[in-house]
């Protein structure tokens, strides 16, 4: 396994790129299964979870591989097996996207529950309940959902809470069913959106009578689709969260769409770092020190629950108390204990995290326990003086493309080598 050895206490400064979307790249990946023609996805990120998803979509004998250095082609046509097994589901969750399409093209599915991960318990109870909406059969077996559907018929689902790749597998399937599907409910975060541009690309009917209120129009058969994939607004904004860490930062980002990143932003600015807009890009600069922040997640296009973890390593050195609360997954705080381990004052308080700030942080050995939250330790060693090792770095890999030569191309002091 791969560490990061980390010589804190250096200013980032500088410009970097912004990789494709992981998670826009994982549903659009699902979404190539529907598509009796080719999908070409370029900008996609070499990270490791589309690295399991090209598994899972070979296993279901479709095609699917890198054409070029940042380009993914997966052939259309049906796929011949329509089982998604558990020792990769397991590993990557959004796996679970690929029973939409299997419903809609093959009749029938065999995808196993991606149970638990370290943030929450993370039940796919939604995504079931909109299947059946649309006239599957759903059976649970040995671990596995056994979903069967002669022609999936349009329906009706109104999500309890928003879910993001619930409404990205529901839709999916409503493409292709037979009649009209109305979603309620439905998460409109940009990689919804995203999944909907290159859908309707594919020929799919769907309409918007707002942001959660999607309307669907079944068609017979979908065609492929070139599409370059957006810029990566979770990495985005990790990087950009850099540019605040230490007195001094300067830290610009490209390739992105900066209205993705918005709430965040807004809330840089509210703290008092500099923070300036353009068409395709954010820069992020500190001069002096700056304030606490309230900070609560929420769905789209409220702040992202997947830079809470990073949000908090920063607030770790703002004058006064901050308050961050994670309001949508249960787990999601195991980023505190390491950070308080690197000298950080944090208390945590039921759904919210109370951090007393500026600490000085002294770089230590700590642990990575889940993609974010791996992202926030980095991102602390980064701050704090001395050297910090974080280790399991697979975790980090898995959602963000060699961030430490990104760092390093900022003035970061950060290396892998094997722990
Ligand atoms: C997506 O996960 C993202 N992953 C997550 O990013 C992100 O944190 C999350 O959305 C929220 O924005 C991908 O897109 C691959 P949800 P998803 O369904 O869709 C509950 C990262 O770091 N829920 O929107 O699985 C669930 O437990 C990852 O890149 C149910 O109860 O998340 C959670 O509390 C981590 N039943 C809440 O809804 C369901 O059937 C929101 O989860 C589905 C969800």
């Amino acid at each position: 396994m791969d560490q990061f050895r980390i010589e804190g206490g250096v200013p980032l400064r500088g410009e970097v790129a912004a990789s494709g979307s992981k998670n826009s790249t994982l549903a659009l990946m699902a979404a190539a299964l529907l598509g009796d023609g080719a999908v070409t996805l370029s900008n996609a990120p070499h990270v490791r979870d589309l690295d399991t998803m090209l598994q899972i979509l070979n296993g279901l004998g479709v095609r699917a591989g890198w054409e070029s250095s940042d380009t993914l082609r997966i052939e259309g046509g049906e796929p011949t097996q329509i089982e998604a097994p558990y020792d990769l589901v397991r590993t990557m969750r959004a796996s679970f996207m690929v029973l939409g399409p299997l419903l809609a093209r093959c009749g029938h599915a065999r995808v196993s529950l991606p149970g638990g991960c370290a943030i929450g318990a993370r039940p796919v109870d939604q995504h079931l309940k909109g299947m059946a909406a649309l006239g599957a059969k759903i059976e649970l077996e040995a671990g596995y959902v056994e979903a069967r559907a002669d022609r999936l018929r349009g329906g009706r689902v109104t999500f309890d809470m928003r879910t993001v790749n619930g409404t990205q597998n529901v839709l999916m399937a409503a493409c292709l069913a037979d009649g009209v599907s109305e979603i309620e409910n439905a998460a409109c975060e940009p990689e919804v959106l995203e999944l909907i541009e290159v859908l309707r690309a594919m020929g799919a009917r769907i309409d918007q009578a707002s942001s959660e209120h999607l309307i669907v129009q079944g068609v017979p058969s979908l065609a492929g689709v070139r599409h370059k994939i957006a810029g990566d607004r979770i990495e985005a904004g990790t990087l950009l969260v850099c540019g605040g860490i230490l007195p001094g930062s300067d830290v610009k980002v490209t390739g992105i769409a900066p209205e993705h990143n918005n709430v965040v932003l807004e809330k840089l600015r509210e703290a008092g770092l500099s923070v300036e807009v353009g068409s395709d890009w954010a820069r992020v600069r500190r001069h002096g020190n700056f304030r606490g922040l309230r900070v609560k997640t929420a769905p789209f296009p409220g702040f992202p629950t997947d830079m809470q973890a990073q949000i908090m390593a920063l607030l770790t050195q703002a004058d006064g108390v901050s308050a961050i609360s994670e309001n949508i997954f249960e787990n999601r705080f195991m980023h505190v204990p390491e950070l308080v381990r690197l000298g950080a004052d944090i208390e945590i308080e039921g759904k919210t995290a109370v951090v007393n700030g500026p600490s000085r942080l002294s770089g230590a050995p700590v642990m990575a326990t889940d993609l974010r939250a791996s992202a926030s330790l980095v991102l602390a060693g980064l701050a704090a003086s001395g050297e910090t090792r974080v280790r399991r770095v697979y975790h980090i890999d898995r959602g963000y493309e060699r961030i430490e030569e990104k760092l390093a191309r900022l003035g970061g002091r950060i290396r892998r080598e094997a722990e």
